[in-house]
């Protein structure tokens, strides 16, 4: 049984030898070298550009401008990252838009001749600042579904209660800053494209980069080995390579581009900051009769995205009346996207923190009042869940925590110089589940390979889905291998929104067991006699194909579920706010390897405490762009601001989310965290900060 094992990562030892190939890493004879010219407005038109330095500039190739690119096609978001599409026009919708690319034969000369292009640009008026433009904020549709979402009649039931809160709550912009840059080499070769990128879903790239380039998805190839993080940003097509792209079909060479750093600030989304207003009412023994979730969330004019912040809101709670809605502020920004977490993620932190604030209100320590609200069915579906094991998750965490021996009032705990606060929250998240296609193949020599063109973006694919098939086949986990990050594989989603184990894995489960029955058939019927069976036949290998397809109808309602408890201390003189330990209970169905699992959550609290107290883009206002465009002066968590974290599973059998009975658990771990710490902020100080990050200045 190697499912429910705590196996290393199968290819930890070539990621720590370097051995690894990344996308970058990747090395074509004759590639030229792409480098973009990022704008340095705002807002206008470009009024002039002259190329002619930069293409007399030692070693370049070509100057690619709105000028002489040739036309892609219109996009939508999504598919696309955003709706513009690079040097197709003279209009400038945000800093960082590119306005030229330059191809040499080397990255060097590239980025020499690139600072030589002379862009002249007729600077308009322009709006970057969320805040000031809450009063024109817009509603447009969330992925193509309206912004609001009703169930029960809220104002009946915000008008006639006991007790209410209603508060203002604020979360920053935040980038993604994977270790691993955005990177892309694309090669063409009779009429057929051939792209390594860094992505999360090479199928879904290979798609939009087909509409993008007006052909046919069958002649292009997207390809990866591993991919070095994306936590969202190389989920949707972006510009930098549908350019990279065109550069290879235009010059007939192959073309490398490498993002920098500060380029990733503005090149693929990150997430909006927002404003919600969070009214709670309830009775007095804490019963909720309604929840209002309004959010404003910051957008832009280049794309479409809205984050959903309120999507999971009405799952929560079982509240008659719940009503959730969206707005946006389009900005002259690039367009933010999905980041760990997205949508819970970004609207937990508010209701969770409401949720405090309302036990406060009512005396009632704030984990029973999520227990009086506890509900078995999802109020916004009125279908039960497919499974949910929170109230086990909430009792194990509390135990961990030590919960009840928490005394109840602001600052009544200390540890010297230090205040102590202790909060809590709940974490949900909603499944994703998506198609799959895997092939199975086993050799004479008895070894298994895994074919599908999922990619490994860092979560602990390569090991989990031999894990899968080792189980069904009763084989060593070492003998099974998988091939991966290839379109010309079978096809399995993107690498998104926690889908990855749940759907490829179901359908890795499924060819394993034809195959297993192949082998049967061929007389195998136990591990030791697969390898002969094979060479009985005369075969190099015996081939199954398996896939999983979820219904389209469910017949519930699936979210993975966590508890989350925190500690943190405050000094008292110096109010920098010091996480010092987490505890996370999780339910998610099934655990496959409660080793890269446990990693997946311990990373995702990390993201926690960076949205809680760290991470925040600031917008210098005065020239329209993001201020800190690097790791330097963009904060995230390091080792001395983590503490101990002590995640572990309530492990159960989803048998309604898909046949693995696993569902997904990459975004819920930084679910919930930010809302936990807050609070704790709250019970150390007794002051209610309603916005993250908190920082030093909120608690003076
Ligand atoms: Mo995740 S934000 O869907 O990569």
């Amino acid at each position: 049984m190697s499912i429910g094992q705590a196996i290393s990562r199968l290819d930890g030892s070539r990621k720590v030898t370097g051995r690894a190939k990344y996308t970058a890493d990747v090395e074509v004879e004759g590639a030229l070298h792409a480098v973009l010219v990022p704008s340095t407005v705002p807002s206008g038109t470009i009024a002039a550009i002259d190329a002619a330095p930069a293409e007399d500039a030692p070693g370049v190739v070509r100057v690619f401008t709105h000028l002489n690119t040739p036309k892609l096609a219109e996009m939508t978001n999504p598919p696309a990252g955003q709706t513009i599409m690079p040097l197709q026009g003279d209009r400038i919708f945000y800093e960082g838009q590119p306005v030229a690319m330059v191809i040499a034969d080397t990255l060097e000369r590239a980025t020499e001749a690139a600072r030589r292009v002379q862009v002249t640009y007729r600077n308009e008026p322009f709006a970057t600042d969320f805040i000031a433009g809450l009063d024109r904020a817009e509603a447009r549709p969330l992925f193509g579904l309206p912004p609001d979402s009703s169930v029960g009649d809220i104002e009946a039931a915000l008008s006639g209660t006991n007790v209410r809160v209603e508060s203002v709550y604020g979360t920053a912009d935040r980038h993604h800053n994977p270790m691993e840059p955005a990177a892309v080499t694309a090669l063409w070769q009779d009429g057929r494209l051939e792209v390594y990128d860094a992505v999360q879903g090479v199928v879904d790239t290979r798609n939009t980069l087909a509409l993008a380039l007006q052909m046919e998805p069958q002649n292009i190839r997207v390809r990866n080995d591993f991919v070095g993080g994306g936590f969202g940003c190389k989920g949707w097509l972006w510009p930098h390579e549908v350019l990279a792209a065109l550069a290879a079909r235009e010059l007939s060479r192959p073309v490398k581009l490498v993002l920098t750093r500060a380029q990733s600030y503005t090149s693929h989304g990150y997430q909006p900051a927002s404003r919600q207003t969070v009214t709670l009412a309830a009775r007095s023994d804490g019963a909720l009769t309604g929840i209002r979730h309004q959010s404003v969330l910051a957008g832009s004019l280049s794309g479409d995205h809205v984050e959903p912040s309120g999507w999971g809101t009405p799952a929560l709670y079982a509240s008659p009346a719940t009503q959730a809605t969206h707005r946006v502020v389009r900005l002259n920004r690039g367009n933010p996207t999905p980041m760990r977490a997205p949508l819970e993620g970004v609207g937990l932190i508010a209701v969770e923190i409401a949720m405090d604030e309302l036990a406060y209100e009512l005396g009632i320590d704030p984990l029973a009042l999520r227990l009086r609200n506890y509900t078995e069915i999802d109020p916004a579906e009125g279908k039960p869940f497919s499974s949910k094991k929170l109230r086990e998750c909430y009792a194990e965490g509390a135990r961990r925590f030590g919960w009840s021996s928490r005394t109840v009032e602001p600052r009544s705990m200390r540890d010297g110089r230090n205040l102590i606060g202790q909060g809590m929250a709940t974490a949900l998240f909603r499944t994703f589940r998506s198609p799959a296609k895997v092939r199975i193949g086993l050799d004479q020599s008895g070894e298994v390979l895994i074919e599908t063109s999922t990619q490994e973006i860092g979560t602990g694919v390569y090991t989990i889905f031999p894990q899968i098939a080792a189980d069904v086949l009763q084989m060593p986990v070492e003998r099974v291998s998988l091939s991966l990050g290839d379109t010309n594989l079978p096809e399995s989603p993107m690498n998104a929104g926690s889908r990855a184990t749940l759907s490829t894995g179901s359908a890795v489960q499924d060819a394993a067991a034809k195959l297993k029955a192949k082998l049967a058939e061929a007389g195998a019927t136990t591990p030791d006699g697969y390898a002969e069976a094979v060479a009985r036949q005369g075969v190099d290998r015996i081939e199954a194909e398996g896939d999983w397809t979820p219904p389209e109808e469910a017949t519930h309602a699936m979210y993975s579920f966590g508890a989350i408890f925190a500690e943190v201390g405050v000094d008292e003189d110096i109010p920098i706010p010091r996480v010092r330990r987490v505890v996370g209970v999780y339910n998610a169905g099934r655990i496959i390897n409660p080793k890269t699992a446990r990693s997946q959550m311990t990373g995702g609290v990390v993201w926690g405490i960076g949205q809680a107290l760290l991470e925040k883009s600031e917008m210098d206002q005065q020239h329209g762009r993001f201020l800190s465009k690097n790791l330097a002066g963009y904060l995230v968590p390091v080792n001395a601001d983590v503490p101990e974290i002590d995640v572990s599973f309530v492990d159960d059998f989803d048998e309604h989310v898909g046949p693995l009975g696993a569902r997904g658990i990459g975004e819920l771990g930084a679910i919930g965290v930010g809302a936990a710490i807050a609070n704790a902020v709250f019970h150390a100080t007794g002051i209610r900060v309603r916005e993250v990050p908190i920082r030093p200045e909120h608690l003076l």
